[in-house]
């Protein structure tokens, strides 16, 4: 790996091996996604928890501010619309050399293994590692699933090893039984996807199975940006990845974070060590 890819690389997966992304790509499918319809407001106080940031082009321009420090990982991917009944059909949206003036660490697209459409999502996997590889932007796979697609762990091994094969430098996929499978035959960090919302509790548990099977992190969405208190839900996320936290232990760090909002109370674990300014960013 050439150093600028490695570098950019390690701004997202911190010197732990870990990694806390924040998805909020949406809407290049599902238009205004609740929690997102102003997507500014919801990513302002949120954003400098993140080790890095997954939007669109149009939301990183219009909707995030241009002197973040947070390294952002660019959904390159799409062409298609909820209202389609498969979304395996994308191409590439954004042109390597627009990432690259966009300043971005990654990019991000969508694989459909088994759909219509694998041959061509596998290609725009293999074109943009191509490009990646030229200019030092990793590339990211997201290992999408169809609506009759399974999520067991045969298949979503067989999805991410492909997408390593294939040159991803780190993959995103679901959680499943037997994850730790997944991980095992996976050669590039693998992140878990967030999901629908569930409840905090859930969601820091599901953190917790995934981190302690071998992921090297979250790219999570709706369970962080949906929450009741979106800022004291990334903080409780970032102790299980970055803090080895009990889902228990980081519940309670939420639920004192969240109260703190209106009388200042005093976090069990230390809030501020997961923070970028702690993780010595600046
Ligand atoms: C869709 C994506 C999205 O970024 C991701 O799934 C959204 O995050 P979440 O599911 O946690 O809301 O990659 O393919």
């Amino acid at each position: 790996m050439d150093w600028g890819l490695k570098n950019r690389l390690s701004r997202i997966i911190r010197p732990d091996g870990r990694t806390v992304m924040l998805a909020v790509d949406h809407g290049y499918f599902l238009g205004p996604t609740s929690g997102l319809e102003d997507a500014a407001k919801t990513i302002k106080p949120i954003l400098s928890y993140a080790d890095a940031l997954m939007p669109t082009r149009g939301i990183l321009r219009a909707s995030v501010d241009a002197s973040t420090d947070t390294p952002i990982v660019l959904r390159v991917s799409g062409g298609n619309s909820i209202l389609d009944e498969d979304l395996s059909f994308e191409g590439i949206t954004v042109a390597m050399e627009d990432a690259m003036r966009l300043n971005v660490s990654a990019v991000a697209l969508s694989i459909y293994v088994g759909s219509p459409n694998q041959k061509k999502t596998l290609l725009n996997l293999t074109r943009l590692v191509d490009e990646g590889q030229r200019y030092g932007i990793p590339v990211l796979a997201v290992t999408a699933v169809g609506k009759n697609m399974g999520r067991d762990s045969r298949y979503l091994a067989l999805a991410c090893r492909i997408a390593a094969e294939l040159g991803a430098h780190f993959v995103k996929t679901y959680y499943c039984e037997g994850f730790e499978k997944v991980v095992k035959t996976c050669p590039v960090p693998l992140v878990m996807a967030g999901g629908k919302k569930l409840p905090e509790m859930e969601a820091l548990e599901l953190t917790h199975n995934a981190i302690k099977r071998g992921a090297a992190g979250v790219d999570m969405g709706r369970n962080i940006f949906q929450s009741e208190s979106p800022v004291a839900m990334i903080q409780a996320v970032r102790a299980v990845v970055h803090d080895n936290a009990t889902p228990r232990e980081a519940y309670d760090l939420f639920n004192s974070l969240k109260v703190s909002r209106k009388s200042p109370g005093k976090p069990k674990l230390k809030a501020v060590s997961a923070s970028k300014e702690e993780l010595g960013r600046h």
